[in-house]
């Protein structure tokens, strides 16, 4: 919809420049996954929980819905690089982890040694109200920050192309597409 309110949206939306994060999965048979997030928000004081939205195209997405726990690394100015594999590579096609130091948090979650500022947090509930995205509520389990930072904000990711388009969906596995 291009109209008024679709414009002065996309305008308040885009005036609020969110920080960026990146989200990385990991179930129990050792499939990783991550994608750089836009949408997420502190939902409760007490108890300490974060919401990430993560998009149903995503593979980050199948593989975090079927995880115990999220890492959410939040990224600093000078992570471009970083913020850009998550963001424009797609797990469906690449191991974006391939020659990235980690170590792994709660439920086997991958943390990227790079980042000095994330959360482990555990999964207590799922909101898929129809939408491109599904809400994730998390309690927190971990935090490690290494003190005040200046975040990598969207603004910084206008060039950067998703590897998978919200509207995208993935084909049904083969011995469903018959
Ligand atoms: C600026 C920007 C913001 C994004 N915000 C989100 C988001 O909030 N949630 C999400 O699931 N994907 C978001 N994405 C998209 C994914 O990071 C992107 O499609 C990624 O390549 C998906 O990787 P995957 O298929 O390995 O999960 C964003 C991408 C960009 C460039």
């Amino acid at each position: 919809m291009s109209d008024g309110a679709s414009r002065a949206f996309s305008s308040i939306m885009s005036s609020i420049d969110p920080a960026m994060v990146v989200v990385t999965a990991a179930m129990e048979d050792g499939e990783r996954a991550g994608c750089l997030v836009g949408f997420h928000a502190q939902s409760s004081i007490g108890p300490e929980r974060y919401c990430v939205w993560l998009s149903k195209a995503n593979y980050t997405y199948r593989v975090a819905a079927n995880s115990s726990h999220l890492g959410i690394h939040f990224l600093t100015a000078d992570d471009r690089v970083l913020a850009e594999r998550f963001g424009t590579l797609t797990g469906d096609a690449t191991d974006k982890f391939a020659d990235l130091e980690l170590t792994s948090g709660a439920g086997g979650v991958p943390i990227l040694q790079s980042c000095p500022h994330w959360l482990v947090v555990k999964r207590i509930a799922t909101l898929d109200e129809g939408g491109d995205h599904v809400c994730m509520v998390t309690e927190r389990v971990e935090a490690h920050s290494a003190g005040a930072f200046i975040p990598f904000r969207v603004s910084h990711a206008e060039e950067f192309t998703p590897g998978h388009e919200s509207t995208a969906r993935p084909l049904p596995p083969t011995e469903r597409a018959g």
